[in-house]
């Protein structure tokens, strides 16, 4: 059985989680909400830096064989010191899902939503650099998604208000295909989904990070699939936003 450590500012992570325990349905799970310093979008790379080390500390206490950074903004910020300080542990990060979105999109123009702190961190502005000669690649920051998802404001009318602000201008800029680039976002998709219409993609990278996950352990031969599962929550902060999102999950949401 495998023991997988999850971290996110949040509970965003959570939507990376609900495809993991899909591909690796018995194994034993830690999450790690941060939620005491939570939004990490507009925080220092050295201050996510600080938080990445102390909860890596926190998940191999717990045992954990593998990290999932289930958070875009620390992988931009933080994994690659990660990986640096921690050289035996195996972590997997969010990838912008760029590439699917520039191989599918019928208009030539990729919207991406995600926070400042993805947008301007070179993981990101990498995978750009890869498409824009063939896509328009729009952006905007999801202004107060993490806040909503949090809150447990999930739909209505305030949250509706809320998402159009930011999705309108990749709409307007003609994209046909949504990156979602936050982990919190995909708890938003159905009512972006609806504000965007039918003929607009929605893409949640979390399938793929789940698959990749699968991958690293297979590779370094932990044994997976043994089960007991289990899954264990912590919260830096207040428990009730995780407790709110993890039963949405749990049910099948
Ligand atoms: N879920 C985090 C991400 O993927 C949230 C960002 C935040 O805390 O601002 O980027």
């Amino acid at each position: 059985m495998a023991t997988i450590g999850i971290f996110d500012s949040g509970c965003g992570g959570l939507s990376v989680y609900r495809e993991l325990v899909k591909v690796l349905p018995k194994e034993q799970y830690h999450y790690y909400s941060d939620n005491a310093h939570c939004p990490y979008g507009e925080k220092s790379a050295l201050y996510i830096q600080r938080r990445g080390r102390f909860i890596t500390e926190f998940l191999l206490d717990k045992g954990a064989d593998i990290i999932v950074v289930a958070c875009n903004t620390a992988t931009a910020a933080a994994i690659a010191t990660l990986r640096a300080a921690y050289p035996d542990v195996p972590f997997v990060g969010m990838e912008p899902a760029v590439k699917p979105a520039a191989l599918g999109t019928r208009s030539g123009v990729v919207g991406v939503l995600a926070t400042a702190g993805t947008l301007k961190g070179s993981k990101y502005l990498n995978t750009r650099g890869l498409y824009e000669d063939e896509v328009i690649i729009a952006e905007h920051v999801g202004q107060g998604f993490v806040e909503l998802v949090e809150a447990g404001k999930l739909d209505g009318p305030e949250v509706e208000a809320t998402v159009r602000a930011s999705l309108q201008p990749l709409l307007d800029a003609g994209a046909d295909t949504i990156v979602l680039g936050c982990t919190h976002y995909p708890f938003l998709q159905p009512v972006i989904e609806r504000l965007a219409g039918p003929s607009v993609r929605v893409i949640d990278p979390a399938p793929a990070v789940a698959r990749q996950t699968l991958h690293v352990l297979e590779q370094r031969g932990v044994p997976i699939g043994k089960g007991p599962f289990s899954v264990k929550l912590c919260s830096s902060g207040d428990p009730a936003a995780l407790q709110r999102i993890f039963a949405l999950v749990a049910g099948g949401k």
